[in-house]
């Protein structure tokens, strides 16, 4: 069996599954709950100031019929004393210490209040903090959340302060309320961080009840933006993740992954986006602690039925599989494919493919299933694969790769070798009304032969 054990900046766990901070790690009760059930680490709630919460502080989003498939909340951090907090935090590293239990602290950007909090949570014998620089509703109003981890300069500033006491390990949670997600982990490296987080939560307004107009969370009738969380925020969770590990600047910094991680799989690819450890908050609002069971027998199973021995060869997997569009071979062909067998004649390709694309799927005679079946017409098909994300019967339609015609060409080179095209003559070497006269020209020397008429 494969070793799970896995450190993000030194934080050691015995698996990658950490509990983010939020609801499920507010208390030594929940956190005895989740370790019992297995769970690697825990990020307690924030810990800080004063807070009262709202009665009604959560929106969920269902998705035809699927619930919460995003989860949108006004909470503040822990709304125990510091003390009480910090007390059971000593207690909960003391029964388990071989989990990882880090800190998330927020308090106001005043360096001796900071000074302050890291030393007392110090003698709690936690393994690392967790810098809330993230939350993006309720304390970024009061300069704090978001607030901080959307200014570059700020972040450094305060990363700084509590490295200047600091002598456990140092995560920087960032928001991803923000352009570029890499300034401010570069801003967290230049502040000493030893590690980042990422994701916090989303601004978002989660939606609107058509009877009363009030959008919810609604407090008594009134409402406010709020983070967003959930499965529908993995892929932007895995692009921020993604862009901190292949910047060149920010090599080697460990990174825990957050965001709408649910599933093993999803586990898995946040550690193959580039980070060593995994942090859950809605999923488990969702299913409970048990839900690490499946984590952990799933990621197991994966990885020793691709012989890998230790959880640690995922980390930074696909980094390098991240390119940018100019260098992609615009000569690579795909054409989807319809498995007579499988296809069951809802027609729903072939609508798609009619509106968005180029019509190029029609019904043919067929003797399975209704009587018709689906059939592409490979010469007009242009590989985009939007009739097999649409088609409901699994692995109906595929996209088979075509044999190579002609040798590789892309966008860079075709720039490099006859100007770079564009809509104006005077700026450009190629415009639009040109490069039709020039795509032979360049089938005959560089082999484009996918140019010209686009859908239609
Ligand atoms: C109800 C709720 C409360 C949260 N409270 C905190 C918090 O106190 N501190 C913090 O750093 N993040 C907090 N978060 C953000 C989560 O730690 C996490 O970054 C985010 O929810 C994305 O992960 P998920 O999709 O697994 O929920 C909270 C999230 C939710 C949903
Ligand atoms: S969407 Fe799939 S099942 Fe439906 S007609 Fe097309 S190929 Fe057949
Ligand atoms: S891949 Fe795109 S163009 Fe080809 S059949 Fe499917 S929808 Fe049509």
């Amino acid at each position: 069996m494969a070793d799970l054990s896995t450190d993000t900046a030194g934080i050691h766990s015995p698996n990658p599954f950490w509990i983010a901070s939020g609801p499920p790690g507010n208390s030594l009760r929940q956190v005895r709950l989740a370790f019992e059930a297995g769970w690697g680490g825990v990020v307690w709630k924030t810990v800080g100031g004063p807070v009262i919460d709202t009665a009604m502080r959560y929106g969920g989003l269902d998705v035809y019929g699927r619930k919460l498939v995003g989860l949108n909340n006004i909470e503040l951090i822990s709304d125990r004393p510091a003390e009480v907090n910090f007390a059971e935090i000593a207690k909960a590293k003391e029964e388990f210490p071989d989990r990882a239990v880090v800190i998330s602290l927020m308090v106001e950007s005043v360096r001796e209040a900071w000074h302050e909090v890291v030393k007392r949570a110090e003698q709690t014998g936690a393994d690392g903090f967790e810098l809330n620089f993230g939350c993006p509703h309720g304390m970024s109003e009061r300069n704090m959340g978001a607030a901080v981890g959307q200014v570059p300069e700020y972040v450094e500033m305060i990363t700084g302060w509590v490295k200047e006491v600091a002598t456990i390990p140092v995560l920087v949670k960032l928001t991803p309320n923000i352009t570029n997600i890499e300034l401010t982990a570069l801003a967290a490296k230049a502040g000493g961080a030893d590690g980042v987080s990422a994701i916090n939560t989303i601004n978002s307004i989660v939606g609107i009840d058509l009877d009363t107009w009030e959008t919810r969370p609604s407090v008594d009738g009134k409402g406010s933006h709020g983070g967003y969380a959930g499965p529908a925020v993995k892929p932007i969770a895995l692009h921020m993740v993604s862009s901190i590990a292949a910047n060149p600047e920010l090599a080697g910094m460990p990174i825990s992954g957050i965001g709408g991680a649910h599933t093993w799989q999803d586990c898995a690819e946040f550690m193959l986006m580039g980070a060593s450890t995994v942090q859950v908050c809605t999923a488990i609002m969702h299913h409970g602690f048990r839900l690490v069971g499946e984590l952990e027998t799933g990621l197991s199973n994966y990885l020793d039925a691709r012989g890998l021995g230790s959880v640690r060869e995922l980390v930074g997997g696909s980094v390098q599989r991240i390119g940018n569009f100019g260098d992609f071979d615009l000569n690579w062909q795909v054409r989807a494919e319809i498995s007579p067998e499988a296809c069951i004649g809802c027609g729903k390709c072939i609508e798609v493919c009619r509106d968005n694309q180029v019509d190029c799927i029609d019904w043919v005679d067929g003797t399975v299933n209704i009587g018709r079946i689906a059939k592409v017409d490979h010469a007009e098909c242009i590989g985009c694969d939007l009739c097999s994300i649409v088609c409901p019967v699994q692995d109906c339609i595929t996209m088979e790769e075509q044999p190579r015609v002609l040798p590789a060409m892309s966008w860079n080179q075709l720039n490099a070798e006859v100007g770079v095209p564009g809509f104006h003559a005077a700026t450009s070497g190629i415009t639009w009304d040109e490069f039709p006269d020039r795509v032979p020209a360049l089938v005959d020397s560089h082999g484009l032969h996918n140019l010209g008429d686009g859908p239609g």
